[in-house]
């Protein structure tokens, strides 16, 4: 199968990815942090090096800042709902996904304020309607960096000098970004960041990561055994053991590990180049094919490889169903979990069809895509 569905995981992993997560699990995979015999002190080895190496990436001082959560929905959850009051109000954007929507209007119902920036029909938001729409209650404002439905790249270092600048706290949503676009907590003021593991940082599923400044002491969201303090019955405010109590996904964050590394061996600028390249020739040559319509900037090095149509007004579920059936390539069609982000660029009813890029794809898949394309346009385009 051509697979251009990386927006919604990545696939392939490298191959240090697998082959570390199978030694984890077959030789040393006992709970990290609990007992304090030598397969236990292994396994927490293994998981404070990933953490090391996650800091290492994205420019954190103290790896002790970086949570690991089960993905990155659990780490928007964790930081939305752990850092919102009632009588606070937040700000965000119409390219949100689900995951940032969804749990303030959660919050909706204990009084948590919102505004939904809105973004134009390329989905770009300004950060002059961020920073006009700040109110005297307003305490945080959430923005992805890319949006996953056209990729359409978010201003976080201008969002994040106006956060500063009005004393409100800044978490980004890095889902589409991550192990793609160099992220330097020290050079953007991000206060939180929330990422995936299994997208561009190359982990397996069931793995996430919500970075937290030590400032921010956000309620934990699930209690329980943590191995640190187990003579108190409340929770420890300690970071990270507040916000990760429970048996943690140790073989997934070895391999989550070996992804970052992968990338840090690779060099981020290696990676988003390549996926630059194949998105501008994807752009480029989609655009030529008639009755295309293609959603979001047209310059690649405006939007993560993340790229939306659709052919004429036919519906983007058959074209994907037709690209998987005849053609054997893997896209994404509908609303992709961001119904305002549709609303904003005018695809709501019709939805759209995503191909999504990843440092393994080829030239070679994306002339197959195109070809296929090509194709089924001619069957409504007469
Ligand atoms: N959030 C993922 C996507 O956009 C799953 O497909």
């Amino acid at each position: 199968m051509i697979y251009l569905d990386n927006a919604a995981t990545t696939f392939p992993k490298p191959e240090s990815v697998y082959t570390s997560m199978d030694e984890c699990m077959r030789t040393y995979c006992a709970n990290p942090g609990r007992s304090g015999h030598k397969m236990a002190i292994e396994s927490a080895r293994a998981v404070e090096d990933s953490r090391s190496l996650v800091a290492k990436l994205f420019n954190i001082d103290n790896p002790m800042n970086v949570v690991f959560t089960f993905n990155a929905t659990d780490s928007l959850n964790l930081a939305i709902k752990g850092f919102l009051n009632p009588g606070d109000h937040v700000i965000t954007t119409t390219m949100e996904h689900n995951s940032v929507l969804r749990p303030i209007m959660e919050l909706e119902k204990i009084g948590v304020e919102h505004t939904f920036v809105q973004a134009d029909t390329e989905g770009f938001v300004n950060p002059k309607d961020i920073e006009s729409s700040i109110k005297e209650n307003t305490t945080l404002i959430v923005t992805t960096h890319a949006s996953n439905v056209v990729g359409t790249l978010v201003d976080i270092k201008e969002i994040g000098e106006i956060a500063k600048k009005h004393n409100i706290k800044y978490l980004i949503d890095a889902s589409q970004s991550a192990g793609i676009y160099d992220i330097d907590v020290k050079a953007i003021n991000a206060n939180m960041i929330a990422l995936p593991g299994h997208k561009g940082l190359l982990g397996p599923q069931g793995t996430g990561i919500l970075y937290v400044e030590d400032e921010i002491r956000l309620r934990s969201q699930r209690e329980g055994g943590t191995g640190s303090q187990s003579e108190e019955i409340v929770q420890p405010d300690l970071y990270p053991d507040k916000y990760e109590s429970g048996t943690h996904n140790t073989p997934g964050i070895v391999g989550l590990g070996a992804g970052v590394e992968f990338i840090l061996s690779t060099g981020i600028d290696k990676i988003r180049e390549h996926e630059e390249y194949l998105s501008q020739y994807m752009i480029d040559e989609f655009l030529k094919i008639p009755g295309v319509k293609l959603y979001g900037p047209k310059d690649s090095k405006k939007r993560a490889a993340v790229i939306a149509i659709n052919i004429n007004d036919v519906d983007s579920g058959e074209i994907s169903f037709r690209l998987n059936s005849e053609f054997d390539i893997a896209t994404r069609s509908g609303i992709h979990c961001a119904p305002l982000a549709h609303k904003s660029i005018g695809t709501l009813e019709q939805g759209a069809v995503r191909f999504s890029l990843g440092f393994f794809n080829t030239k070679e898949d994306v002339d197959k895509a195109i070809e296929a394309l090509k194709k089924i346009s001619s069957d409504y385009v007469k």
